[in-house]
This record gives C-alpha cells, sequence and structure tokens, in this order.
C-alpha cells in the first residue's frame, strides 16, 4: 500500500484519530460498500462481533500462507491469525491435500468416519490430561459440554471463573459478564489472586463442580498465569473434589502439549479449539478416563452427548493431517521463539523511545498495551486510553500489517524474519510519528 509521508508530531489525539479514519476510509471504498449493503440482511451488517471495529473492518477476499488481500486489492501480513486459529496459514498444502481427499469421498456419511480416532489419538498423545477426548463445532461447545460434564458427575452446581475470562460466547465474564451467558450460578475470582482465590474456593467448595481458568488469559489480555496460582488451583480443587479445567483453546499452541505440559500442571478437564480443526470448525474437551467415560454410549447410564456436526469429515481429516503431517514439535518450538524473539525486540524498541507501553504473552502469542507494565492481572489494564489502541491499529493496517484491534499479535507457521521485521518496522514508524501521543515510561 502507497503510503504518503506526513507530520504528525503535533497533532492531539483526537485529531490524528480523526485524520487516521479519514485516510482508511478513503483507503477502502470496496469494504465499506460491502458493509453497507450488508447492514440490510444483517444487524449491523455482522455476524460475528469480534470481527466488528471502527470505523468500518476490512473484507478480505483471499489468502495465502501468512498474507491476505483485502477486497480493495491490498496486500496485509495476517498477524490477526484468525484469533489463533490460524496457525497453518491459509491454505497449508498437506491441509488442503488431506481436505480434498475427503472431499471426494463423500462429507455427509452419517457415521464413525476413518479421521476421527486418528485426530483423537493425535490428542491424546500429545496433551498429558486428555484420556479420552470427544470433538464439537467450537470452544465455546467445547467449554459448555466441560462444564456440564463436572455439575453432572460432581452433582454440584456453582462454577468458579476468572475476571475478564473469555470461554466462548455463553460464557464471558469481562465488564460483569454478558446478558446472553448461560445460566450457570457463577463464583468470579481474580485472576492470579492467589489468596483470594483459594479464599473463595473454600467457601463455595460444598457447591463448587468445577473451576475454569485459561492458563494465560488470552482475549484478557495475553496475560500469563503465574506457576504457583495454577499450582493452587490443582491443590486446592484436588483437595475438594471439583474439578479443574484448563481452557486451552488459545494456549494449546504454546507447547506441543499446551501450557498443561510446559508448566506440568494437569488438569481434570481440557478444553480446546482454533488450529486443531486444520482450519475448519472444531472444538474438543476431554480428560480424565473415568470422567469422559460417562459419554460411553454403551454403558447404561451414559450421558447424551450429539452433533450433526461433532465428527465432520473435513474438520476431522484437517485436524488429524495438521497435527499428524504439519505441526511437528520442532515446527511448534521454532514458532514460539520466534514470538519470543519479536516481543523482546517490541519491548526493546519500546524500551529506546522511553515509552510506557507494555507487551504480556508468551511464545507466539503476545499483546501491546498502551501502559506502562508490569502487567499481571486483568486489572493493571485499567485506564488504557480506547484511542491510543484504535490509532494503532490503523496505523498498523495502513502499513500492510493486519492484526486485531485489541493490539493482539499471532504468529501463523508461514511466517519467517522477513513477517516479523516488517511488523517491528511498521511499530517503529508508529512510535517515530505518534511517539508524543503515547505514555512515558514512569522515572
Ligand atoms: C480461551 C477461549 N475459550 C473459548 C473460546 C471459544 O472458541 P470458539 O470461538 O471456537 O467458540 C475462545 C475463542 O476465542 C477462547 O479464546
Amino acid at each position: 500500500m502507497a503510503l504518503a509521508k506526513i507530520t504528525r508530531r503535533n497533532l492531539d489525539l483526537d485529531t490524528a484519530l480523526a485524520e487516521a479514519e479519514r485516510r482508511y476510509l478513503a483507503a477502502n471504498p470496496k469494504s465499506i460498500a460491502r458493509l453497507e449493503r450488508a447492514k440490510a440482511s444483517m444487524p449491523g451488517g455482522n455476524t460475528r462481533s469480534v470481527l466488528h471495529y471502527a470505523p468500518c473492518p476490512l473484507t478480505m477476499a483471499r489468502g495465502q500462507g501468512c498474507r491476505l488481500w483485502s477486497l480493495d486489492g491490498d496486500e496485509y501480513i495476517d498477524f490477526l491469525c484468525e484469533y489463533t486459529a490460524g496457525l497453518y496459514g491459509h491454505s497449508n498444502p498437506a491441509i488442503v491435500a488431506a481436505t480434498k481427499r475427503a472431499l471426494d469421498d463423500g462429507v455427509m456419511l452419517g457415521a464413525p468416519n476413518v479421521y476421527e480416532a486418528r485426530l483423537a489419538e493425535a490428542l491424546c498423545a500429545r496433551f498429558p490430561s486428555l484420556e479420552r477426548v470427544r470433538f464439537c463445532n467450537s470452544g465455546s461447545e467445547a467449554d459448555l459440554m466441560a462444564l456440564g460434564l463436572a455439575r453432572a458427575v460432581t452433582g454440584r452446581d456453582r462454577v468458579l471463573a476468572f475476571e475478564a475470562a473469555y470461554h466462548g460466547g455463553f460464557l464471558m465474564f469481562a465488564h460483569g459478564g454478558s446478558p446472553l451467558n448461560v445460566p450457570i450460578p457463577m463464583v468470579i475470582a481474580r485472576y492470579n489472586d492467589t489468596d483470594g482465590t483459594r479464599a473463595l474456593i473454600g467457601e463455595h467448595a460444598h457447591d463448587l463442580a468445577a473451576v475454569i481458568v485459561e492458563p494465560m488469559q488470552g482475549a484478557g489480555g495475553c496475560i500469563p498465569a503465574e506457576r504457583g496460582f495454577l499450582d493452587m488451583l490443582r491443590a486446592e480443587t484436588a483437595r475438594h473434589g471439583i474439578l479443574l479445567v484448563f481452557d486451552e483453546v488459545i494456549t494449546s499452541r504454546l507447547s506441543p502439549g499446551g501450557l498443561q505440559a510446559a508448566w506440568g500442571v494437569i488438569p481434570d478437564l481440557t478444553t480446546l479449539g482454533k488450529y486443531l480443526g486444520g482450519g475448519s470448525s472444531f472444538g474438543a474437551f476431554g480428560g480424565r478416563a473415568d470422567l469422559m467415560d460417562r459419554f460411553d454410549p454403551a454403558s447404561p447410564d451414559c450421558l447424551y452427548h450429539s452433533g450433526t456436526f461433532n465428527n465432520d469429515v473435513l474438520t476431522m481429516a484437517a485436524g488429524a493431517a495438521g497435527l499428524t503431517e504439519v505441526l511437528t514439535p520442532a515446527a511448534l518450538a521454532a514458532l514460539n521463539a520466534r514470538g519470543e524473539r519479536l516481543r523482546a525486540a517490541l519491548d526493546g524498541l519500546f524500551d529506546a523511545a522511553g515509552l510506557g507501553v507494555a507487551t504480556t504473552g508468551l511464545g507466539s502469542l503476545m499483546a501491546i498495551h498502551f501502559r506502562p507494565g508490569p502487567i499481571g492481572a486483568p486489572a493493571d489494564l485499567e485506564g488504557e486510553d480506547p484511542r491510543l489502541k484504535q490509532l494503532f491499529h490503523l496505523a498498523m493496517l495502513a502499513r500492510g500489517i493486519y492484526l486485531s484491534p485489541r493490539g493482539m499479535v499471532a504468529l501463523s507457521l508461514p511466517m519467517g524474519e522477513a513477517e516479523t521485521d516488517a511488523l517491528l518496522a511498521a511499530v517503529g514508524a508508529f512510535v517515530e510519528d505518534y511517539g508524543p501521543l503515547l505514555p512515558r515510561a514512569e522515572a
């Protein structure tokens, strides 16, 4: 995308934002026209809230490798990475080949297929807590099923979750929760608050079926759990007969066996999703055999778990190919090491400019926060000016960097040094252009 050099040094934040919006709208007329037309048949022209951003989301026409092309014909490096589901990049050849083979053999078989156990075996081999696994269609569904199972087997009602946690569209706990959340009675604790959470678990122990936690809060800002916090959760839930559920929908990519393997904290149940379906709709939940075997349809008091697309042929074939042919432990280690290097370089860039801009994250997942660190809990993000996030987002798009409006960056396998260098250059230019508007490092 051609960029006219302009000097922004004397702008205030509102003027800078208004100018960035004007330039963005002028550069993307086809995306705007598509959105306007979609508004007639879809509320706000949208069917997925997270993809909306002001002044108008880009429409993407196609993707290849780690690149995307918008309807207006501009090329972007894809650091949004489909909110981590795009780990394989676009059109990975092994996954495309497996999908085509499956498509040729018919996809509506109405029976167990040859792919599902292949994927299940590969998952159980990788994730230490998975003795058995079942499939569904999304991470949201996986979390609902895990909590439903916990409530059924314990005969208890409540679930403890954490402020700012996102466990899918029916279990959202940012900003006081959503009116669309499922009516499970919840206890909400503070993430990384070891003593406070221990006390809450003790207080509600008789009534708690499960504690559900992301080992690193993803949507909440890429904030990793402290090791002692997870150890406490493991010990206290075991002591009180409460099931510990790790939502590894996002964090599963941080080591071959997820963060549970990396940190050696093994939950009773785990939920998965995103890239593990090879690019198609996917969710999975699994864990201890004695719990999961309640779904064995041959047992007299089995729990019934249905879903037309639970074993969708395309997802099962693509997921199995991805996990067995593409995502080797070495490939994943290289991806996460690249992410660590990128985050360190971003920190170096902000530090050198004397800015109070912090990064969080682990491995191939990170977030940029326009406020000084350290950030160890969601409460530490309070007071961040949302206008800076928006300005940053628009500035990155103007330089061909596609990333989430919340400042999250995810790497995909096809990315190399050239792509991470391009991100660093774009961030460097942003700092150059808007430095005076950004928070200063605390003395
Ligand atoms: C931690 C976590 N759990 C669950 C979900 C829900 O997954 P899905 O979007 O597939 O329903 C997400 C989605 O971003 C997530 O980040």
